[in-house]
Order: structure tokens, then C-alpha cells, then sequence
């Protein structure tokens, strides 16, 4: 991320067999009921007559000799088992479920699905239309959450194939390193929605996690690094780790059976500073670095001339050995070009080849990685801003800053993918519950994922074949565990599944129902995911303030998705089938405590149950998911205390380029004191050019203060208007030396007494350098 940073954002808020057009269905609006518990939803079904139950011991048979139905066959029999615990078994003879291979379905992936008095026939032509008919059929025989019991189906012909060859799904595992059977649960669970593209972010500053023999040190030191330091001793264990040929090789093999490509991308010549911290005569100045532990941009770049070009293509021959696909992602994202500017030799190189300026050289390097993978039969893709310096007529694009450079290059006749942030980058939080994990504070819900449409306006209608699909990713900055990558991705990728493959028309309250089926199947598999879009959220009605002064405090209730009916109680007992629903906003006196959760048609919980306390104390307190970022704020962050941190702990908000948050309307008539906890964070984040950006305050004392006001100080752009008077400082604390302090603190003081509510501001004067801290609480507190 650069100057248009991904990690900054200052933005708002084949496979050749790969085509847009693999259509083997009829367009005209097909029979679908929505009530079908399918994600995504068919092309095309209609009713048959007779059914079949299903139950342990009922037989599959796959054509002999046919290696692609038998496996399929097999992850139908595995998933079966896990979704609805009835043992499937193969059988030669009289199957009720047969395998029939049927040359004349078109399409890579399309299959048909037949159910009617006589049994089930699951017919393809390819090994991924057995497979997407053997999940759909897992799917039908999992359609509500009883284990064990048979399924009975009424029949059905469903015909089936994608929208989008490409429905992808980025899993970036250089910032924090997933385990390898944290993958394979992500392989299964994409296979499960017909997702088909895993792409792996497998290089960049923080970690170098692809074993190349040649080249040992880009994994034996590229692959770790030392976590940064919030002012005491810098940490002196490593972290990180790779993947050896070994391991990538078997996992392929695996999400090949699953309809699954990899497609590895090792980012350039940007995001280079793990490669030159291992390999030093690869990066521009000859300097070494250490791996990094910044997350953002940084400056490292690795060399445009023949040692450097040498290099990618020994990495590709062994990449390409590994992953068979056709597509290799060699990134072209966020490389600020001030060491090739610097550089006399890259300079003379710019000469010499008689470019216009330093992106034109990145054009004609990926230009040159593009017709050296031609010449290997692949094909390379880039992040747009591969289309800078002018786009390699190889290449295909990544559109990741919005869908323009989509729209370019396939105007331009180029093949795209759209993976617009902010919508689909999964980093981004899916709802502003207090107890999200970390991540991005644009929040993107599960419903803005749904909406997004990955045909986007602007390209001509003879180029749209050009669009290959969509693809959400989730980078790891804020994503250390398994579990918080999980999060991040279930459910969301569902709504990626249904958009991407699926023609029908779009319906979230159908989809949200569907989903709540395909999330039991996920949790069946061990998955952890998110429920922020079913769980409650609380939202007091008028100000805080005006409930105290009132005495009463009215409470509506709500939930992302409109699934299942909110029940509460207020005697702090959990909330069952029986609670009284919500209907109305509850109208309390201070002091009680809600506890709500919405509840479906079989009288289950879709989330788990959330609290809201209603006393004055709690009325008084903000927590970080309450407080506001200071003006000209466009990004935040939700962070744990250290950037490493593997538990799911308490978590904080940031803003990058000024440490200020805001309570606001604090009801100052009826508050006389407060006290905030503040924590202490390393401050690891390159910002390239925007570093002057940040805003730094004069400070008195050697580490800075806490300085507490009444209104912020705004930074005005022309005359102060009458609208912003100046704050008034209420208190001011100087922070203590951090090299010799704990990372926690508190800090209280009293309030002088207002009319009525008014935002109360809490600024931190230490060194932009960091480190930085945050507001963990604010509590007010009345006179006794
Ligand atoms: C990106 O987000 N830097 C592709």
C-alpha cells in the first residue's frame, strides 16, 4: 500500500479453460426455489416426480474405471458424513446414486442433478462437474441441522454451471503465516460453495513463505521475523515460517480433487523487503534490512536490472513445477519507486532501454516475467497497477483500487478480476460489535458483499467476456490466528459463492436463510464462523445523557441479517424460545441488563447471545468500539495490543495518522469524573510518502501527554468558523518513559460541570515515531 495505500487507505471507506462464459445453461429465468437449501443457488431446477430417502447405508456407484467419479463419489461420502452423519457407501450394483459420466453437458464445470422415483443420477463431462454435482447433492441431504437422521428429496432436475470461471478466494499468508492444515480446512470449506480459485499471497516485507532450493536463505531467514517493540526491549524470538515444494505440491493435488487452482503469486518488485533482507545483492542499494515487521509500504525494491530478472525466473521455474495452473501472480502493487529513482544503475537502465520514467521499467519488467511464463505455457496476472507505466499486452489484471482498472484493461482487451477494497477485502470488520476480532474499520457486511456485482458499469458489452470473476481477500495484518482468518472469511464467502456463480436474481433475506443452513455445515466441519451479521446489536435511542437525566433509557434491537424473530430478557437469565420477542424499542429504567438473540423457525439461536447493561456506570462507560476517531480520520484500525498477539484479546482502535478519539456527547451535568485506561503499541507501520502526513503534536515532557479537552482541536483548512470553538483542556498527563513502564495505564481526573452533553476529547501528544496508544475505556463517573 503507497500512496494510495491499502494499509494507509486513504481510499474510501487457468487457466485458460478459465472463461466468463461457461454457460451450458439457459439464461431465461429458470424455476429456482429460493427455498432450496442450496448456496449457491443452480442455473436452472425443476420439480420431478417421486422422491428418494436417503439414510446410512445407502449405496453409490460411480461408472468402472473412472477415477474423477469415484473421487468425487468419495468427498461426497466424507462430506455426507460430517454435514449429516449418515455413512454413505459405495457399491457396485442397484445404487441408489450413480455417477454418470455425459459427454454432451458443455462447460468446464457444469453438471446435472437428477432426483426423481428411480434414484439420483449426479451426470458430467469433467471432474469438477462430478464434484459441484456431489456438493450440491451434499447440500440437498443436509438441509436443516438433525444429524444422523435420513433425508427424504422430492424430485428434482437441477442443471447447473457458473456465472464466472473465477470465484476466488486470497488468503495472505506472508503478513502472518497459516499453518498448512489451516489451508486444507480453507480448501474444504471454499469446495463446499463451489468457490474455485485460492490464491495464496505467498511473498512480501513481513515473510518469504515459498521453499526455493536454490536460493535457501528466502526461507531459512526471509521466512522469519522479530516482532516490533511498544518501547521496552525489542523481542528477540522469531516468528514466521514456510511451506516446503513438498507440502505446496500435496496441497494442490488436494484442491485439484476439490475443483480447486492455486494460484501462488510472489509479489514485485515491491513488497521485496523479506527477498533483500535474505538476498541483499537482489534489492537496489546494496543495504541490508531486516525482514520487517511494518505492516504498510516499504521502501525495499528489488533490482530491475539482469541479476534481478535472473533471479524471478529461477523462482518461477520452481514455482511453476509446483502449481500447475495457468495463472502466476507476480503482485505490481504499492511499489513506491524511490530506490530505482535513487539508484544510478537503475537509472542508466531506464536510459538504456529508452523508458519514459520508473513505472514504465515496472511495465517492462512484468512484461518480461509475462512472456517468460508464455513461453512455459502460463500466464502471469498483477495488481492494476500493473497498468501504470502502460499494461504488458500479456498480462491479465487484479483490480484492486476500485473497478477502474478493471474497466481499462478489459476495454483494452485484457482478461480482469475484480477485487475491489474496500468491499472485498475481508481484513475489513463485517459489523461494529464491540467484539470483533482486529482488523479494518470499514466495515464491510455481510450484505455489502452480496450487493457487490462483478460486472462492473463502463465495460463494453463485446469486452465482458474479458471479466473472469471476483476474488475477496483476506490479508493478515490483523489476522494472526486460524480461528481470526476463519472469521474473517465465514460467512462472507458465501456471499462471494452466490454472486459469483450463480445467475439468479439477487435476495438477501432467501440468501441469509440459505445461509444459516451452510453456516451449520461449516460449524459441523470445525469451522469458526463469524455471526456478527445474526447477532444483536443495541442501540440506546436519543443520547446516553439524556437517559440519565430522564432516568430512563430506551433500547432498540436489531440484527445485520433479517433472520429469525429477537428474543430477550431482562432477569439475566439466557434468552431461549420462549422469551418474550422483541417488537418495539424496550423502554427501561437504568439498571437492567438485556440479553437478546434472534431465534429461527426451529427455535434456535442464529448467534451467540450479546449483553447490554443498562445501569448508569455502564451508561457512562465507552469502550473502543464506542469511541470516534478525530476529524480528517479515514481510516482505523482495530488492533490487539502487540501485532503478533495469537490469543483473541482485548482489542483497540487507531487511527494511523493522528492519536485522537472522541466520547462523544459525554453528558457533562451529570458526570464529574473520569478515568481512561490507555494501552501502549508498537507503532509498525511504513507509510512511504505519506509519513508526513501524520500528524505530530508539541509536547512539554519527554514522552508526550494525554491531554483531555472539551471539543477537539480541529485542524482547520481556512478561518475557524463559528461552529468550532476552541476546546478547553481539561486535564493533562504526562505519559511515562515506555522503555520502563507497563503497557497499561490509567489515568483520572475530574470534569468541570456543563449544560448537557458535549464531545469530550482525548489527544496523545507523544512522538509520531511512536510508539502510539489508545484509549482501552473511558469510564465518567457521577458525585456519590
Ligand atoms: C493491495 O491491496 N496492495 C493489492
Amino acid at each position: 500500500m503507497a500512496n494510495s495505500a491499502r494499509t494507509l487507505g486513504r481510499w474510501l471507506g487457468a487457466i485458460s479453460a478459465l472463461c466468463a462464459c461457461s454457460a451450458a445453461v439457459a439464461a431465461s429465468a429458470p424455476f429456482v426455489p429460493a427455498a432450496m437449501p442450496l448456496l449457491p443457488l443452480p442455473a436452472e431446477s425443476a420439480p420431478a416426480s417421486g422422491s428418494v430417502t436417503v439414510a446410512t447405508g445407502t449405496g453409490i456407484a460411480t461408472p468402472p474405471g473412472d477415477a474423477e467419479a469415484a473421487s468425487a463419489a468419495r468427498l461426497l461420502i466424507d462430506r455426507v458424513a460430517t454435514t449429516r452423519g449418515i455413512a454413505l457407501r459405495t457399491v457396485s450394483s442397484a445404487a441408489t446414486i450413480r455417477f454418470v459420466r455425459d459427454r454432451t453437458i458443455t462447460g468446464p464445470e457444469a453438471y446435472r442433478l437428477e432426483i426423481d422415483a428411480t434414484g439420483i443420477r449426479i451426470a458430467a463431462a469433467t471432474r469438477s462437474g462430478f464434484f459441484y454435482g456431489a456438493m450440491t447433492l451434499a447440500q440437498l441431504l443436509s438441509p436443516d441441522q438433525a444429524f444422523g437422521q435420513p433425508v427424504t428429496l422430492a424430485g428434482v432436475t437441477i442443471k447447473d454451471a457458473p456465472r464466472f470461471a473465477w470465484r476466488g478466494l486470497m488468503v495472505d499468508v506472508a503478513r502472518h503465516f497459516q499453518p498448512l492444515p489451516s489451508l486444507y480446512q480453507i480448501v474444504d470449506q471454499m469446495a463446499a460453495v463451489k468457490l474455485n480459485v485460492l490464491h495464496l499471497h505467498l511473498t512480501d516485507d513481513q515473510g518469504w513463505r515459498f521453499e526455493v532450493k536454490r536460493y535457501p536463505r528466502l526461507t531459512a531467514l526471509g521466512a522469519f521475523r522479530t516482532p516490533p517493540s511498544a518501547g521496552g526491549p525489542a523481542p528477540t524470538t522469531r516468528i514466521g515460517g514456510f511451506y516446503t515444494q513438498d507440502q505446496l505440491r500435496a496441497l494442490v493435488r488436494y484442491a485439484s480433487e476439490r475443483g480447486i487452482t492455486i494460484v501462488p503469486e510472489i509479489d514485485l518488485p515491491g513488497h521485496a523487503q523479506a527477498l533483500v533482507a535474505a538476498y541483499p545483492e537482489l534489492g537496489v542499494l546494496g543495504d541490508q534490512p531486516a525482514v520487517s515487521h511494518d505492516w504498510g509500504v516499504n521502501p525495499y525494491l528489488l533490482d530491475p536490472g539482469p541479476r534481478g530478472v535472473a533471479f524471478v525466473e529461477h523462482v518461477l521455474d520452481e514455482l511453476i513445477a509446483v502449481f500447475p495452473g495457468s495463472y502466476v501472480h507476480l503482485g505490481g502493487d504499492e511499489a513506491v519507486k524511490d530506490q530505482w529513482e535513487r539508484a544510478p544503475k537503475v537509472q542508466a537502465q531506464i536510459k538504456t532501454l529508452g523508458l519514459k520514467n520508473e513505472n514504465a521499467l515496472q511495465s517492462w519488467l512484468i512484461d518480461a516475467f509475462g512472456r517468460y511464463l508464455a513461453t512455459k505455457g502460463r500466464r502471469l496476472i498483477g495488481w492494476d497497477e500493473i497498468l501504470e507505466g502502460g499494461l504488458p499486452p500479456s498480462a491479465s489484471v487484479m483490480s484492486w483500487r476500485g473497478e477502474q482498472g478493471a474497466v481499462d484493461a478489459a476495454n483494452a482487451g485484457h482478461d480482469v478480476v475484480l477485487s475491489p477494497a474496500p468491499t472485498l477485502y475481508l481484513d475489513n470488520l463485517q459489523s461494529d460489535q464491540g467484539d470483533e476480532p482486529p482488523g479494518r474499520l470499514a466495515v464491510q457486511t455481510l450484505a455489502d458483499l452480496y450487493a457487490y456485482d462483478p460486472l462492473p458499469k463502463g465495460i463494453d458489452a463485446a469486452r465482458a467476456r474479458h471479466v473472469l470473476g471476483a476474488q475477496a481477500n483476506a490479508w493478515s495484518e490483523y489476522l494472526v490466528t486460524p480461528y481470526q482468518m476463519q472469521h474473517a472469511l465465514f460467512p462472507r464467502a458465501a456471499a462471494l459463492a452466490e454472486t459469483t456463480w450463480s445467475r439468479a436474481p439477487r435476495d438477501f433475506a432467501g440468501f441469509t436463510n440459505r445461509l444459516a443452513r451452510q453456516v451449520a455445515r461449516w460449524r459441523r466441519s470445525g469451522i469458526e464462523v463469524a455471526d456478527s451479521a445474526f447477532a444483536v446489536t443495541y442501540a440506546v435511542q436519543g443520547t446516553r445523557g439524556d437517559a440519565l437525566r430522564k432516568g430512563k433509557v430506551a433500547v432498540a434491537l436489531s440484527t445485520q441479517a433479517p433472520v429469525g424473530t429477537i428474543r430477550y430478557t431482562l432477569d439475566g437469565s439466557a434468552p431461549s424460545a420462549r422469551s418474550p420477542a422483541y417488537r418495539a424499542p424496550l423502554d427501561l429504567p437504568p439498571g437492567a441488563t438485556i440479553k437478546a438473540a434472534a431465534f429461527d423457525a426451529d427455535g434456535r439461536a442464529t448467534a451467540r447471545v450479546r449483553d447490554f447493561a443498562t445501569s448508569r456506570a455502564a451508561l457512562l462507560n465507552r469502550t473502543p468500539a464506542d469511541l470516534v476517531a478525530c476529524p480528517d480520520q479515514t481510516l482505523a484500525l482495530r488492533m490487539p495490543l502487540t501485532p503478533d498477539a495469537e490469543a483473541n484479546g482485548p482489542a483497540f482502535h487507531v487511527a494511523l495518522f493522528d492519536t485522537c478519539s472522541v466520547y462523544p456527547a459525554a453528558p457533562l451535568d451529570v458526570a464529574t469524573g473520569f478515568t481512561v485506561d490507555v494501552a501502549r503499541f508498537p507503532r509498525n507501520f511504513g507509510l512511504a510518502h505519506e509519513t508526513a502526513d501524520v500528524r505530530q503534536h508539541y509536547r512539554v515532557t519527554a514522552f508526550g501527554e494525554l491531554i483531555v479537552s472539551l471539543g477537539c482541536p480541529v485542524q482547520q483548512k481556512g478561518p475557524a468558523g463559528p461552529s468550532s470553538p476552541a476546546p478547553v483542556v481539561v486535564a493533562s498527563f504526562p505519559l511515562p518513559d515506555p522503555a520502563k513502564t507497563p503497557t497499561r495505564m490509567t489515568f483520572s481526573g475530574t470534569l468541570p460541570r456543563t449544560r448537557g452533553d458535549q464531545d469530550l476529547c482525548f489527544q496523545f501528544t507523544s512522538p509520531a515515531a511512536g510508539p502510539n496508544y489508545a484509549l482501552a475505556s473511558v469510564q465518567l463517573s457521577e458525585p456519590h
